[in-house]
């Protein structure tokens, strides 16, 4: 943790792929067990943040700090190893493989499995270890991915978009699962489900075009009404 209490510091963050510059100064900050949200409209750079945070971009300029070290530079790979787990919008997961196999692989570098975490979560999954990932449904999916992260202990989480295209009934677990979570690892969650992300959420930014628009950290504002503005 850094000298002001953020786990997570980002500033002056700019990223472009190739000539299209797609964030310009995006700074945002996480304290530890905090769960901070991002909105926005389709395009707006989301995924790009999430992305760069977890080394998969390399950003033209900016810093990007999580408890005191520079990640600017850092192989995903590496930043993953520190404990930053980054589970991507696409759900992909490895099809020929088991639903343990894809689980452990999240974690082979370390070795330190939670597996009575993931189980207590997702009881679910404990049922379908034997399975071929490929044969998932996308709600079986999902868990897969938020329980491949969190078996290895992570300190910050990044999820991208984790309820798109989910039942209630799934939505409203993965919900309880993230407010369960934070209780031990802070989550940077981009999301479009507006009132769950508000039941949840410490902090919200918005991104429009590239750039921070709010930051909404008041309790009494973080609510649908006041982010619908933003998308
Ligand atoms: N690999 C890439 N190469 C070139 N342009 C890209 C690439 N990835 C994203 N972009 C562009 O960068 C911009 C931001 O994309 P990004 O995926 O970060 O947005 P987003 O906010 O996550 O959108 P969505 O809500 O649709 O997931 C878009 O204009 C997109 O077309
Ligand atoms: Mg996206």
């Amino acid at each position: 943790m850094s000298a002001n209490g953020n786990l997570l510091e980002v500033t002056g963050l700019n990223v472009a792929y190739g000539e299209s510059k797609v964030l310009f100064d995006v700074g945002i900050t996480v304290k530890p067990n905090q769960v901070v949200a991002c909105v926005g409209r389709n395009g707006a750079g989301k995924s790009t943040m999430l992305k760069t945070i977890a080394g998969f971009i390399k950003p033209s300029s900016g810093t990007v700090t999580a408890d005191g070290a520079d990640l600017v530079g850092l192989t995903a790979y590496v930043v993953a190893g520190m404990g930053i787990k980054y589970i991507p919008q696409d759900k992909k997961v490895f099809s020929d493989l088991t639903v343990r196999e894809n689980l452990e692989l999240g974690s082979y570098a370390s070795k330190d499995y939670a597996w009575d975490k993931v189980y207590d979560y997702f009881p679910k999954l404990k049922i379908l270890l034997d399975r071929k990932a490929g044969y998932l449904s996308g709600g079986e999916r999902q868990m897969l991915m938020v329980g491949r992260a969190l078996l290895g202990k992570p300190k910050l989480l990044l999820v991208d978009e984790p309820t798109e295209g989910l039942a209630p009934s799934i939505v409203s677990h993965l919900k309880d699962v993230f407010r369960e979570v934070s209780k031990t690892t802070a989550l940077v969650i981009v999301e479009q489900n507006l009132p769950m992300i508000c039941a949840i959420a410490d902090k919200i930014y918005a991104l429009s075009e590239g750039r921070i628009m709010a930051e909404i950290a008041e309790r009494d504002q973080i609510k649908p009404e006041v982010c619908e503005k933003y998308l």
